[in-house]
């Protein structure tokens, strides 16, 4: 895939990888998924109906429109079931309903039946690694109830202390701070919680839970449900041993010793036996017809990642969550053509034969990408992940470049941001990303009618509102209708990929497919305005000139306007700036 030198477009990996060629209409017979933007609810921050602050089931079938004319294909809906909210709903007390702040199971279905009529297809969020404490399988599994007994990870004491207190039985840390193991006098003895106190991880070595999990996916399958996104697979099973301890990680230079990067996690993390399982899953949803199945299961190590993709013999995933543009791109300083290319290569040069590659810019959990990186750089990373071959996922209010809120500690939800403290919340607090969804200009964001909402909305909302930018003449989300529509013609769904230029500065790539407009996506990474010669400087044959067909909105240059015919030998770029520029029909790449 590395073109050094000046020749013609070959085909890259993605053609080699991809299907043989098929009928004409071949795009049309791949799975739905690969051609569609999932697109990230956060139910509590999207739309309010009853005015209650937080957002509802109602509020997400309201806006179907919205999603529809955004070109969503594929919406995936974070946990809106039963739950105490220690986790915002990621911490579950019934699997198969509806908590009602967010209405019933008849909302479910009135949701799924608008979203199906609108071609959109639901997705939704499973959180097998754990319940709530609350959930009455842990209730009665405190109580030693059988068959609930043994359906959370129990183990006793290492000892006792000199105080008398029981001593964890390993050093295992949650990723919310401090131990991962909390003591229950009722029984006498810990439960191991991988998240939240109130998130007792499940024992998936007992085959009675396994079954009742693969009853859940059943039950919303049956429902209609389009598939899953699957929370937190990563930490399914521990080590069968619980008294193995996990080392400390030097490398990571971190001195507190309740932060749970302050250990590597060998023993909690990755165990052979999680693939089994999502095996097992897999042959659940492939008696249905066509659905999703994502993962939750990033870490550093690619090939660990890859693993839940299984392979065409042994089919896991669809796929696991590509956190690369997130995790390794983690300030304006890494945002370079040369590291953005890396990246990408690395995940395509990892994918197994047959599979398909996922682009995640932002999350829940991750700072917004304005926020992160810079509102220059909004319409030109969503070009780069829209653009690419693959599925994007798109977290809600990313298509406006809605920013982080700024949250006092007073108004501090987030259990993870609780736990670390009124001195160093800012950094752990996933609440920034989860504000209300700024809809328009009039009282909380148009988003709720109430008197006040969850968390703050945004003081920006005022400008930066969904409203404000249909109206606009150009605007982010304009930018984003129009590479969703790009992106369904067959040169970017079938096309293949390469990469003229690549330098720190700037980032180059086409796609193209025989008999189809042929596409130039120029990204100027940097900070500053530059100008560059594609023409000349390419490392394969392009063009003088080409046309525009879109381009971030801080390019006000009468000439990059689009429709304009801009010369290539002499392109100009503005700070952060995405084009997107149509190569004329005549010219020859392959
Ligand atoms: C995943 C979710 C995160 C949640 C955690 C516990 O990491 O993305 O938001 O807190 O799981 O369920």
């Amino acid at each position: 895939m590395n073109m050094h030198h000046r020749k013609k477009i070959t085909s890259t990996q993605i053609k080699a990888r991809d299907e043989q060629p098929g009928p004409k209409h071949f795009e049309r017979e791949v799975p739905w998924w690969k051609n569609s933007i999932v697109y990230q609810v956060y139910p509590r921050s999207f739309l309010d109906t009853n005015g209650d602050g937080t957002g509802d089931l109602k509020g997400i079938t309201a806006k179907a429109d919205y999603l529809y004319d955004l070109g969503v294909k594929t919406l995936w809906i974070s946990p809106f079931f039963t739950s105490p909210m220690a986790d915002f709903g990621y911490d579950i007390s019934n699997f198969v309903d509806v908590d009602p702040i967010f209405g019933s199971l008849a909302d479910f279905d009135e949701l799924l039946k608008t979203m199906h009529s609108k071609d959109i297809k639901v997705v939704l969020d499973i959180v097998p690694n754990h319940s709530s404490d609350e959930h009455e399988w842990f209730q009665r599994s405190l109580r030693r109830e059988e068959p609930y007994a043994d359906y959370y990870v129990w183990a006793d004491p290492k000892g006792f202390n000199d105080s008398g207190n029981p001593i964890p039985p390993n050093n295992w840390l949650s990723k919310f701070r401090g131990s991962a193991w909390e003591w229950r006098e009722e029984r006498g003895q810990f439960y191991y919680h991988q998240y939240h106190r109130k998130q007792p991880d499940l024992n998936f070595r007992n085959h009675r839970v396994q079954e009742e999990i693969k009853n859940v996916f059943k039950f919303w399958l049956d429902r209609g449900a389009d598939g899953f996104r699957v929370d937190g697979l990563k930490h399914i099973f521990e080590v069968e041993d619980l008294n193995l301890d996990e080392p400390v990680d030097e490398e990571a230079g971190v001195e507190d010793n309740l932060h749970y990067n302050y250990l590597k996690h060998p023993f909690t993390m990755n165990q052979p036996e999680t693939f089994e399982l999502v095996r097992d899953w897999r042959k659940i949803m492939d008696t249905y017809q066509d659905k999703l199945l994502m993962a939750q299961a990033y870490s550093n190590d690619i090939q660990d990642v890859m693993k839940y993709y299984g392979n065409d013999t042994d089919p896991l995933a669809d796929f696991p969550f590509n956190f690369c543009l997130v995790e390794k791109v983690q300030n304006r300083s890494d945002v370079t053509g040369t590291r953005l290319k890396k990246i990408i290569d690395e995940w395509f040069d990892n994918l197994p034969k047959g599979k398909w590659p996922n682009w995640v810019l932002g999350s829940h959990d991750y700072s917004r990408v304005a926020s992160r990186l810079g509102a220059d750089l909004v319409d030109a990373l969503n070009m780069l992940t829209l653009l690419l071959p693959g599925t994007p996922v798109t977290y809600y209010g990313e298509e406006i470049g809605m920013q982080d809120a700024d949250i006092s500690w007073e108004d501090t939800k987030d259990p993870r941001a609780r736990n670390f403290g009124p001195d160093h919340y800012r950094e752990q607090s996933r609440d920034p990303r989860r504000a209300p969804m700024q809809w328009d200009a009039t009282a909380n964001a148009g988003f709720s009618r109430g008197p006040s909402t969850w968390l703050p909305v945004n003081d920006n909302y005022k400008t930066l509102n969904v409203k404000a930018q249909s109206e606009a003449r150009v605007s982010h989300l304009k930018v984003y209708m129009t590479l969703a529509r790009l992106r369904q013609e067959r040169s970017f769904a079938k096309g293949k990929l390469a990469f003229p230029v690549v330098t720190d500065e700037v980032l180059a790539f086409i796609r193209y497919l025989e008999d189809e407009p042929k596409y130039l996506v120029v990204l100027n990474l940097s900070e500053n305005d530059v100008v560059v010669d594609l023409h000349h400087h390419a490392n394969l044959k392009l063009p003088p000139d080409a046309s525009v067909i879109t381009r971030s909105v801080s390019d006000k240059s009468e000439e990059n306007s689009p429709g304009s015919k801009v010369n290539l030998s002499a392109l100009m770029l503005v700070r952060g700036e995405g084009l997107v520029l149509q190569l004329p029909f005549a010219e020859e790449i392959e």
